[in-house]
């Protein structure tokens, strides 16, 4: 597994499970606020990271996978408005949705990418996989 991209994704659902705890414990709207930030800026990093990777690539399917991330990342900056105007209702679901499409997209459209960066050996273990 490429190893930039193996410990980004390896924060960003540290990050939701921070949020989710932050949640459970009935923390302040804002404490939630600010992980749920956090987890917005790291996935906002990654995204970028990512796809430098596959134009230093060229990895064929880049197109559609970044127009994946742009809606990941505009789902996330809607609810980081609905929250901050306090419409969210902030619970149990809506960390199952955030971990949902997390996980959709690590399993579907990243494992595409690291097979790809795997059949070029660039710079990715599957050993580690
Ligand atoms: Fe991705
Ligand atoms: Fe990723």
């Amino acid at each position: 597994m490429h190893p930039l991209l193996e410990k980004e994704h390896r924060q960003l659902i540290n990050l939701l499970d921070a949020l989710d705890k932050s949640i459970l414990k009935g923390y302040s709207v804002n404490q939630v606020h600010k992980h749920l930030d956090n987890f917005v800026a790291l996935a906002g990093d990654h995204f970028k990271n990512e796809e430098k990777i596959m134009e230093d690539y060229k990895y064929t399917d880049i197109i559609d996978h970044k127009k994946e991330h742009a809606r990941l990342l505009e789902q996330l900056r809607t609810l980081q408005s609905q929250l901050s105007k306090g419409q969210t209702p902030f619970g149990k679901d809506y960390i199952q949705l955030l971990r949902n499409w997390l996980e959709a997209h690590l399993l579907d459209a990243d494992n595409k990418l690291e097979e790809f960066l795997y059949q070029i050996n660039a710079d990715s273990d599957k050993k580690n996989r």
